[in-house]
């Protein structure tokens, strides 16, 4: 299990809050996660690796009935129950999964946690984390590092992070290790990520009883306020460093 890979955010819960206002995020990443999620009224959803919890205080206001976040990062979660505290938001963080989470939500959404499986066996138990709660038919929304990102270091600085692969002769290596700078504003910290072919991860998807599993890019979503889109997100647009999948329990 990616305990390892989960430690390096114990810190980061104010990073991870701010970034969701980084203009990728803002503007292309979460108008694109609710598009893939759609209407959300009645639902319960669980966040899986909710971090700060940004996306699960949004479900909650995008209307789901009951939002749990998970997360193994103590750290993260104290900053995500002090967020939802303040915003007077009824949700339940967790570091732990039980029986009361099995087959017991409509709804999963991971963001950026299939990166931090560091061994196939992980990339294998993460996927059967985020399909056991679900109830038969609901849906996995889950973003892990595009399968063909911009391999050039420098390719998302307008972004406000590069990515860069330990062997740069090789950026798609199977489970190869991917260290992300990321330097906006007053932030400049560094974590480690895993390299996962849209093979490798069907593959633990169908065997965690997804099916139905779709592709598709994080771009901007029409209907948007687009006013203030920075121009150089639309390199992130052509090449994202993240895709978006769909899928759903059998
Ligand atoms: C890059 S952060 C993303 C946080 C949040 N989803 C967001 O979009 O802001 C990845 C999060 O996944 C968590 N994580 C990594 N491996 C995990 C695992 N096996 N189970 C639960 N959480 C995990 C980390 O602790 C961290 O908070």
């Amino acid at each position: 299990m990616s305990r390892e890979a989960a430690d390096q955010f114990d810190q980061l819960g104010a990073l991870y809050e701010d970034m969701a206002t980084w203009p990728f995020r803002k503007y292309i990443e979460t108008p694109s996660v609710f598009a893939a999620l759609g209407p959300l009224e009645g639902l319960d959803v669980m966040e899986y690796g909710c971090g700060s919890g940004y996306y699960s205080r949004l479900l909650k206001r995008a209307g789901a009935r009951k939002v749990v976040g998970y997360d193994l990062a103590e750290g993260m979660l104290d900053y995500a129950r002090r967020c939802a505290q303040r915003d007077g938001l009824d949700i339940s963080f967790r570091s732990t999964l039980d029986e009361s989470c099995h087959a017991a939500f409509d709804v999963v959404l991971a963001v950026y946690v299939l990166p931090y499986a560091t061994t196939p066996a992980e990339l294998e138990q993460m996927a059967a984390e985020m399909m056991a709660p679900l109830r038969p038919g609901g849906r996995l929304v889950a973003l892990p590092i595009h399968p063909r990102y911009a391999p050039a270091t420098s390719y998302y600085e307008g972004c406000g992070f590069t990515l860069t692969a330990d062997d740069s002769s090789n950026p798609y290596q199977e489970g190869g290790r991917l260290r992300l700078d990321l330097r906006y504003r007053q932030y400049d910290a560094s974590v480690h990520a895993w390299y996962w072919s849209q093979q490798a991860i069907e593959a633990a998807l169908h065997k965690a009883g997804a099916e139905s599993i779709q592709w598709s890019n994080p771009t901007l979503v029409a209907g948007h306020d687009l006013a203030g889109v920075p121009p150089a997100l639309q390199a992130y647009v052509d090449e994202p460093h993240a895709a978006i999948i769909e899928c759903r329990k059998r």
